[in-house]
C-alpha cells in the first residue's frame, strides 16, 4: 500500500498492507528489519552478501552479538514476515517504504564517500512508484540526503509531489539495537515535507514506544552527527585530563567520578583511542577550517596509541627489560567490549607500532578465533614468558584471568579494569606515574 499522503492513523490501521524494504542487513539493518517484521509490516531485506541472505532465509541470525536477535530472526522468517533478497531493483519494485542502512565511509582524504548510498538510490529509482517513501537511516553528512534526491527523480517522478524522502538516523549501538530501535530513545524523523513527516510518525510510532521527534532532513542528519562528535570531543577532553593526572600525581578515575557528582560535569572515560565506524568517522562529515575543536579532538584521540606505547616503554624500563624483542601480550582486538568489530580499533595501530619497534607481539581476544587473531599478531592466552600485558578492551574474561601470576610482568591497563593496589607493576591511563 502506497503511503505518501496517508495520515499516521491510516498507516497504523494498514500495517499488514505495507511493504518495507530494508537495504543493508548488517549490525543495524537486520535488527531494524526484524523489528518492522515483528510489528506486522511485510519486510524485504536486501543485502549484496549472498551468505547473509541465505542464512537469514534459513532463519539464522547473522549478527551474533545482538541479544534476542536469534529468536526474532527465526520467528519473523518462519511467519513469512521477513524475506531476504540480493536484487535491490526487484525489491524496490515491490516495496512502499525504502530504508537505506548501508555503510557510509570516508575516502583516502577523509572526505565522506557516499558511493554505496548513491548506487543503491540508482537501483531504488528503477523500482520507485508514486506514493513511495525513501528513507536514509545510515549516518549522513548534513545536506547529503537532499543532494541525492535528483538520483531518485531520474525516472520522471518528483520528490514532494509523487514521493517523499527523509532521514531518520539510527540512534543505536551494536549489541543493544533491538532495545534502542524499540524505544530506548525517541526516533528523530526528518522528512522533506509535512506529508512525509506524517507518514514517518505513523511508521515509527509503531516500532518505537518513545515516539518521534519531527524535524527537517538536514537537521535530522546534523543531530546524529553531532551526537557522535559530542562523544569524540568529550573523550578527547577525558584523555587530555587523564594524561595531566598521570603527570601530576592525581588518580583520574577518582577525580572524574567525584567531579561528576556535580550535575553540570559529565567527564567521560579516558582510553586508548576511539574505534568503530561511527564516532571516529562522523567528525570528518562536518570538518572544515572553522571546526578547530572537532579537529584537535580527533588528533588527541588518535594520539592515545602513542601514549600507550610510551607507558609500555616506561614499564619495561622499570623492570630493566630492553624494548627490542620484549614479549608483549595485548588483550583486546575489538574496539569495544562485547562487540566483535575491528574497524578503527586502536589495537591495530598499536600492534603496528610495537612491531615496528621490534617487540614480539602476542594477542588475545575471546571474541575472535585463533585464526582471526593470527591475521594481526601471534595468538597467546596465558602469561608465560610475557614481559608486558596491555589491556585494550574491557572484557569480563580479562578481569578473571590469573593476575596472581603477573607479579614480574608490566601491566598497562588502558581501560582501568584492574585494581592498581593488587597489581605489582601497574601503569594505567590516568593513573599517577611512578617515580
Ligand atoms: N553499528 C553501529 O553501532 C551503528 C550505530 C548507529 C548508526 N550506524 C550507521 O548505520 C549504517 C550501517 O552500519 P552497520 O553497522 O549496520 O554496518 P555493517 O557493515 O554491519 O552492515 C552493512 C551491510 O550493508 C550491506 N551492503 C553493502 N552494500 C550494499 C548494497 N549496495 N546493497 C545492500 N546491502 C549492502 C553489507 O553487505 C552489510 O551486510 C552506517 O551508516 C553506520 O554509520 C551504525
Amino acid at each position: 500500500m502506497k503511503c505518501y499522503g496517508l495520515s499516521a492513523d491510516e498507516i497504523r490501521k494498514n500495517i499488514e498492507k505495507i511493504t518495507v524494504a530494508v537495504y543493508g542487513l548488517g549490525k543495524m539493518g537486520l535488527p531494524l528489519a526484524c523489528v518492522f517484521a515483528d510489528r506486522g509490516f511485510n519486510v524485504i531485506g536486501v543485502d549484496i552478501n549472498k551468505n547473509i541472505v541465505e542464512k537469514i532465509n534459513s532463519g539464522e541470525n547473522t549478527v551474533k552479538e545482538e541479544e534476542g536477535l536469534d529468536e526474532l530472526v527465526r520467528k519473523v522468517v518462519k511467519n513469512k514476515k521477513l524475506k531476504a533478497v540480493l536484487n535491490s531493483v526487484e525489491a524496490s519494485k515491490i516495496s512502499d517504504i525504502h530504508i537505506i542502512i548501508v555503510p557510509t565511509l570516508l575516502n583516502k582524504n577523509k572526505k565522506p564517500d557516499l558511493n554505496i548510498v548513491k548506487n543503491l538510490m540508482e537501483d531504488i529509482s528503477k523500482g520507485l512508484e508514486k506514493g513511495d517513501i525513501v528513507i536514509t537511516e545510515c549516518t549522513m553528512p548534513p545536506g547529503a540526503t537532499e543532494s541525492l534526491i535528483p538520483i531518485l527523480e531520474k525516472n520522471g517522478l518528483k520528490c514532494g509531489r509523487d514521493f517523499g524522502v527523509a532521514h531518520c538516523p539510527e540512534r543505536t549501538s551494536t549489541g543493544t539495537a533491538i532495545r534502542d530501535i524499540s524505544g530506548q530513545y525517541p526516533k528523530i524523523v526528518g522528512g522533506v515535507d509535512e506529508k512525509t513527516n506524517e507518514v514517518l510518525e505513523g511508521i515509527y510510532n509503531i516500532i518505537n514506544k518513545k515516539g518521534v521527534i519531527k524535524t527537517d532532513i538536514k537537521t535530522a542528519e546534523a543531530i546524529k552527527v553531532f551526537e557522535g562528535i559530542y562523544r569524540d570531543v568529550n573523550i578527547a577532553l577525558a584523555n587530555e585530563l587523564a594524561i595531566y593526572c598521570e603527570e601530576s600525581g592525581i588518580n583520574a578515575k577518582e577525580a572524574f567520578e567525584k567531579a561528576n557528582t556535580q550535575p553540570y560535569c559529565h567527564l567521560h572515560n579516558p582510553g586508548p583511542g576511539v574505534g568503530g565506524h561511527c564516532i571516529p568517522v562522523y567528525p570528518y562529515f562536518i570538518m572544515n577550517k572553522k571546526t578547530e575543536l572537532t579537529k584537535i579532538s580527533r588528533k588527541i584521540n588518535d594520539s592515545m596509541v602513542v601514549h600507550v606505547a610510551n607507558l609500555i616503554i616506561k614499564g619495561l624500563n622499570e623492570i630493566r627489560k630492553e624494548f627490542k624483542n620484549s614479549k608483549i601480550l595485548i588483550l583486546g582486538l575489538s574496539f569495544r567490549s562485547g562487540v566483535k568489530e575491528v574497524r578503527n580499533s586502536p589495537t591495530i595501530p598499536l600492534i603496528k607500532k610495537l612491531k615496528k619497534l621490534k617487540a614480539d607481539v602476542f594477542l588475545y581476544d575471546p571474541l575472535f578465533t585463533k585464526k582471526e587473531i593470527e591475521e594481526y599478531a601471534k595468538y597467546k592466552e596465558d602469561f608465560e614468558n610475557i614481559d608486558c600485558i596491555v589491556i585494550m578492551t574491557e572484557n569480563k574474561k580479562f578481569k578473571n584471568l590469573n593476575w596472581k601470576k603477573s607479579d614480574n610482568i608490566v601491566i598497562v591497563d588502558t581501560k582501568r579494569v584492574l585494581d592498581p593496589e593488587k597489581i605489582k607493576i601497574y601503569y594505567g591511563i590516568g593513573y599517577p606515574r611512578r617515580g
